[in-house]
């Protein structure tokens, strides 16, 4: 067996007002792997992911990125392990910085992980045209543009920098069912592409088990069933789990 390249082990966080958002939560994912992290709403899903991409840290626990243990890594070396594990957050509203240009957005991201000045333009056009949006399109600022659109760009953006592992957090939830689907289908496409490790956040099954390997179930801070996405999603084991499947209503 290879090493994952992600190895989060134990992970709990209390807050101050004494909330116990994650509770001895451990997760691992081989490269290449998509796994799903499903669970309702509160059940700790974005602290996990939060501590995971070290910006939130751990009361108890430890994360292992590529070797490196991120719950230790300092200053200029957590900067650098940053290029390689990118965030995809939730909405298209708050995804992008609403005063850059997607353009901009783009070479944002870039500059900071140390890309030549000369090098970025080029990248930046190629970045959008992967993801289809027309590169001559990146000087729009991100209200001029859809809602799947922007989630595009989050996408390039997060991919810019060829990092190994990317965390999308409800990354497709506040889109349209059709447009949903289509940016399910283009992240599918990209991983093919790129063999990115995802870490697929979402409060719905149906959109989870469309795209995910694996699946980890979520209940009051705690995984609580993982497993094979088709097992999980025919044949559940865990109580809980039973009930986020009867919740989804039938396809039309
Ligand atoms: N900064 C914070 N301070 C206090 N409590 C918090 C904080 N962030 C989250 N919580 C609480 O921790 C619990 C888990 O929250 P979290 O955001 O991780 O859930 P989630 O599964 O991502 O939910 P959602 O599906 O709504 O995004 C919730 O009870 C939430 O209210
Ligand atoms: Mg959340």
């Amino acid at each position: 067996m290879t090493e994952p390249l992600l190895s989060a082990t134990g992970l709990s966080k209390r807050f101050p007002n004494g909330v116990a958002a994650v509770d001895d939560v451990s997760l691992s994912l081989r490269r290449g792997e998509i796994l799903g992290l499903v669970g309702e709403s509160g059940s700790g899903k974005s602290t996990t992911a939060k501590m995971v991409l070290r910006l939130l840290r751990p009361d108890a626990g430890q994360v292992v990125f590529a070797g490196h243990d991120l719950t230790r890594a300092t200053g200029a070396q957590l900067r650098r392990l940053r290029a390689r594990l990118q965030l995809v957050p939730q909405s298209p509203q708050t995804s992008l910085n609403p005063r850059l240009t997607v353009g901009e957005a783009i070479a944002f991201n870039l500059r900071a992980h140390g890309w030549r000045r000369s090098a970025i333009q080029a990248r930046v056009a190629d970045m959008l045209d992967r993801v289809g949006v027309p590169p001559a399109d990146a000087g729009r600022y991100p209200h001029e543009m859809s809602g799947g659109q922007v989630q595009r760009v989050a996408l390039a953006r997060a991919l810019a920098t060829d990092p190994e592992l990317i965390v999308c957090d409800e990354a497709v939830s506040a889109l349209d069912k059709s447009i949903q689907a289509q940016v399910l289908n283009l992240l599918a496409e990209l991983q093919r592409e790129t063999g990115v490790a995802i870490l697929f956040i979402s409060h719905d099954l149906a959109v989870v088990e469309h795209i995910a390997d694996r699946v980890a179930v979520m209940y009051l801070g705690r995984v609580v069933e993982e497993g094979d996405t088709h097992q999980i999603w025919t044949a559940p084991n865990d109580p809980y789990t039973r009930e986020l499947l009867s919740s989804i209503p039938p396809i039309r």
